[in-house]
């Protein structure tokens, strides 16, 4: 069996909701792979369809050669998951969180012990094992979710959104847990909605919006598929953001805006098309804090796949009023 996963035309209706809507994917034994998409995609459905948590409505899938309908208790029992939301319980220590679920799944006394010790290491949480969870910060509450999920060594892993509203660090730490479990040979599917996290991770990616796979590939293959680069802008005012855009649509190129309003990406045929922008950028009296010209985040893939960036971010080339519309001339 090659497949960790199998999909094929998943469907999964609420109501007139199609929340997945025909998706086919197969997943690697062996493979991190990044379900990407913004809120809403279907991350989590796809999911809890694997984990067997729901049903279906159309289509088939397979998980460790298992059909998710037919043989959902053989699923059920090579997996683990570790959802969006923290799964441990509030009112317990981290170790007693840990024996208790090592318990109710099976192990012995002193098989639970032994794991117990072996995921405290692993996931650095030895020093608050004794505490209280709800105690515990954000990124701390998520090591123990995923060392929770680890209890029984499952073949395949899945990781939703692990680590939406953590801090950098937690972050990191987060990331270093996944790489780990990786190279120990579990297979990982891992949903999310940062383009770094799954660029990092993932060997290769399906990018989800509205229940539909709209591309699939490795990190460099999506990026590949938007032109040769892009070229990152750093605006010395922000309100200038949307005379830029209009700028750069008069030469043929969709200038993209970022979270940050100073900072405009342009994807770029080559690099010598950054000069001309550049020319016409300064001559409008538009000035730069900073520019860079290299590869595309998947950010841009994003965009250029499907007209809007993964956060909903709306183009600013093409005919709007700027920004900030308040600052009156005088
Ligand atoms: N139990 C449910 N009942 C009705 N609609 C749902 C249910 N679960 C998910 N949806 C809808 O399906 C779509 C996909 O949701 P979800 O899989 O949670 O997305 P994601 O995890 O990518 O944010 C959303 O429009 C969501 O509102
Ligand atoms: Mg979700």
């Amino acid at each position: 069996m090659k497949h960790a996963i199998e999909t094929q035309d998943l469907v999964k209706a609420y109501g007139a909701t199609r929340a997945l809507d025909g998706v086919s994917l197969q997943v690697r034994r062996g493979e991190v792979f990044g379900l990407l998409g913004p809120n809403g995609a279907g991350k989590t459905t796809f999911v809890r369809l694997l984990s067997t948590l729901i049903r279906p409505t159309g289509g088939r899938a397979s998980v460790l050669g298992h059909d998710i309908v037919a043989d959902a208790g053989k699923v059920r029992a090579r997996i683990s998951l570790t959802g969006q939301f923290a799964s441990v319980d509030e009112e317990l220590t981290g170790r007693e969180n840990l024996m208790l679920l090592a318990r109710l799944l099976g192990l012995s006394g002193r098989e639970a012990r032994s794991r117990y010790g072996e995921l405290l290491d692993a996931f650095d949480i030895a020093g608050a094992a004794n505490r209280q969870v709800s105690g515990y910060s954000g990124g701390m509450r998520r090591r123990l979710d995923i060392a929770a999920s680890m209890i029984t060594r499952p073949d395949l892993l899945f990781l939703d959104e692990p680590t939406t509203g953590l801090d950098p660090r937690a972050r990191a730490d987060v990331w270093a847990i996944t790489r780990r479990l990786a190279r120990s040979g579990t297979t990982i599917l891992l949903t999310t909605q940062y383009l770094e996290e799954a660029d990092q991770l993932a060997e290769r990616i399906a990018v989800i919006d509205h229940g539909r796979v709209i591309a699939q590939g490795t990190a460099a293959q999506l990026k590949a598929r938007i032109g040769s680069g892009v070229l990152r802008l750093t605006l010395h005012d922000r309100d200038d953001a949307a005379r830029a855009g209009t700028i750069a649509a008069g030469l043929g190129l969709a200038a993209q805006m970022q979270e940050d309003p100073r900072m405009l990406t342009i994807p770029l045929p080559d690099a010598d098309a950054a000069l001309p922008l550049l020319a016409a950028l300064a001559e409008q009296g538009i000035a730069l804090v900073d520019f860079a010209y290299g590869q595309p985040t998947l950010d841009a893939v994003f965009f250029a796949l499907t007209g809007h960036g993964a956060q909903g971010e709306a183009p600013v080339s093409g005919p709007q009023e700027p920004a900030a519309a308040t600052e009156v001339s005088e």
